[in-house]
């Protein structure tokens, strides 16, 4: 049965087009031994166990609920409706990720042992892209340091900061965002890059609360110093980075280069 299924999977991805799809595999019969009426990318008698493991793989990818695609009204829902924008986009969502990952074989040069939907472990084929690969956990997966920026549009620094601390706090050691020390020197070499090294200094100095022995906050440090003509204060800086990491040869060399 899976591999039937996986096998015009695979039929569906080549055509590209749900309705073709539909139209060839519905045969004009509205309704399916699975109960289901409005299956359009996934063939029409896919199993209801393996569509309900799809879309719990979707809440757990996308961090949402099935209300996210599905529309509810008095509390109950009415999965074949296609009213909800999110649940019509998930649909060419389907056939992209399908796409990249027949196109994915033929890039490596593996073969496609099986559909593209198939979980199943397949000695020689490529590493699959799931939704999880690009949505880690987001509806939007808007990478942090482009949150922090948008933030930042409508209130500075100190919006910034303060939506940096609130996806910390909800997030923190999930798959959503990365929270080692690197993420607020990424955000604080925006700034720096923008002319804007005073907002640098201050998101280096609130990631020292996180972090005290960043190696590479107090060398990003020595960057805005040095940016900012402050030498002796840039070198202090880099001799404490590397105090920290000895094996932090970007900041050895930085500090040599400033000690000349
Ligand atoms: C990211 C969007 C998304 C989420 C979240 C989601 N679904 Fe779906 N669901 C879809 C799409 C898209 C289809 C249609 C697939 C197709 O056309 O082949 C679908 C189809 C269905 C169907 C078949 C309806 C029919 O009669 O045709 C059921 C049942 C269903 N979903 C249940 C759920 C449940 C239960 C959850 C939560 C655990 C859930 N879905 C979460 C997008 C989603
Ligand atoms: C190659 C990367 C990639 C893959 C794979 C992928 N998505 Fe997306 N998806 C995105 C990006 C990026 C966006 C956000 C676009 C934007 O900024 O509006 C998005 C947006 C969406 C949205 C709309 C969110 C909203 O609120 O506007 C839904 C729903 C969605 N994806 C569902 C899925 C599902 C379900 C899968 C797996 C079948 C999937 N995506 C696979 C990259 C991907």
């Amino acid at each position: 049965m899976m591999r039937a299924f996986y096998g015009i999977a695979l039929g569906c991805v080549l055509l590209l087009t749900g309705s073709i799809v539909s139209a060839q595999q519905g045969g004009g019969a509205p309704q399916q031994g699975n109960g289901f009426t409005n299956l359009q990318v996934w063939p029409v008698d896919t199993p209801r166990a393996v569509v309900l493991n799809f879309m719990n793989a979707f809440d757990r990818s996308l961090g949402v609920e099935c209300n996210y695609c599905h529309v509810q009204t008095n509390g109950r829902f009415d999965f074949a409706s296609d009213e909800m924008r999110t649940k019509r986009v998930a649909r060419k969502m389907i056939l992209f990720r399908d796409s990249i990952n027949v196109e994915l074989a033929a890039i490596v040069d593996k073969p496609v042992t099986a559909g593209p939907t198939s979980v199943e472990a397949r000695p020689g084929a490529p590493t699959r892209v799931l939704c999880a690969s690009c949505h880690h956990g987001l509806p939007v997966p808007l990478p942090l340091g482009e949150v922090i920026s948008e933030a930042e549009k409508a209130g500075g620094f100190n919006a910034g900061l303060a939506r940096f601390k609130e996806l910390r706090a909800k997030f923190y050691g999930g798959q959503q965002y990365d929270f080692t020390d690197i993420a607020l020197v990424g955000i604080a070499n925006t700034a720096l890059n923008q002319k804007r090294p005073d907002d640098a200094m201050k998101y280096l100095q609130a990631n020292l609360e996180y972090f005290p022995k960043s190696s590479q906050t107090y060398q990003a440090m020595a960057q805005v110093k040095n940016a900012k003509g402050d030498k002796p204060g840039a070198i202090k800086d880099l001799e404490t980075a590397v105090q920290l990491d000895p094996q932090n040869n970007q900041a050895k060399n930085q500090l040599q280069q400033l000690k000349q």
